[in-house]
């Protein structure tokens, strides 16, 4: 019998460099089959192991990309690697966005920070099946202009979507909104009921996202999160991971706000 805790062993294909803080790794992974929202759990063997989201989209077959920002002992490590080098992975593992129950409807993405990491996997799932769904709207935050991961997507983006960027700063070179990314909620005009909002970020910025959304009468149903917490096993073993009675990393990392509205853990 194989062991689930066991990494393979693959090889790191490229590394992006996306802002100052967050690289992504392509990793030589093929046809992986994930869902968009799905995470890995990535090690560097003798540094220990992390969960990652897989920012790429289904549709590629040949790589997975996991963007990584550099928090602390493992992901330092990450940021070190060099294509070439090798990595261990296990997963796909947790429930991913909702893709099916929300074809054909318009959606309306909004991310902080690294949180577009697993949002990107949709974004780009949805360009690559285009007519699967209705209008997409993107509004995206980061510190800085300069802290805005997939920048190298935008103009893409821009062509098939509606994309919002804001920064909570102003930096050089940077001529557009400042603010938080809450406040690009006004700049849009979805049509609530044929509308999900999917939201990833800081829990700060979950929190401020959940608020707009439900004064613009979002119903709890039509509020889709996905949630970072503290894990080990990932496959719903040690009990590291909860959220009031439910393991982030087998029930989630994806919910929608109806299911955890009531955990004072995430809302304070
Ligand atoms: C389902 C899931 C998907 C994730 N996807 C991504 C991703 O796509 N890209 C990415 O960069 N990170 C992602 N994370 C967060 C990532 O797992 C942590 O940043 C990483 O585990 C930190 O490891 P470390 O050893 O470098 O940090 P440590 O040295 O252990 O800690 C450094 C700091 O990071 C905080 N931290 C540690 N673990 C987590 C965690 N699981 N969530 C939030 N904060 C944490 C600590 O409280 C501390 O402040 C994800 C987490 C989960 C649960
Ligand atoms: S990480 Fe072990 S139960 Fe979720």
């Amino acid at each position: 019998m194989s062991n689930q805790y066991i990494p393979q062993t693959v090889e790191i294909l490229g590394i992006l460099e996306e802002s100052r803080d967050v690289k992504t790794l392509r990793l030589d992974v093929r046809n992986l089959r994930h869902e968009p929202g799905q995470f890995m759990e990535l090690s560097v063997f003798g540094y220990g192991e992390i969960p990652v989201s897989i920012s790429s989209s289904p549709t590629l077959e040949d790589y997975i990309d996991l963007s990584v920002k550099n928090v602390g002992s493992v992901t330092s490590v990450v940021h070190e690697a060099e294509p070439g080098d090798t990595v261990g992975v296990r997963g796909p593992y947790g429930r991913g966005f909702p893709v099916r129950e929300v074809g054909g409807r318009d959606l309306l993405f909004i991310g902080g920070g690294i949180g577009l990491a697993p949002l990107r996997s949709f974004i780009d799932y949805i360009r690559d099946e285009r007519d699967g769904f209705g209008d997409v709207s993107i509004l995206y935050g980061a510190r800085t202009a300069d802290d805005m991961v997939f920048r190298q997507e935008f103009d893409d983006w821009r062509s098939m979507f509606d994309l919002h960027l804001i920064a909570d700063v102003e930096s050089e070179g940077w001529y557009g909104r400042v603010g938080f990314v809450n406040e690009l909620l006004a700049d849009v005009s979805p049509d609530i009921k044929n509308t999900y909002a999917v939201v990833c970020g800081p829990s700060i910025m979950m929190k401020s996202v959940v608020k707009g959304l439900k004064d613009m009468q979002f119903p709890d149903e039509q509020i889709i999160l996905s949630f970072e917490r503290r894990m080990k096993c990932g496959i719903g073993k040690c009990g590291h991971c909860n959220i009031g009675d439910r393991y982030v990393c087998v029930d989630g990392p994806v919910f929608s706000y109806d299911k955890v509205r009531g955990y004072r853990e995430i809302w304070g």
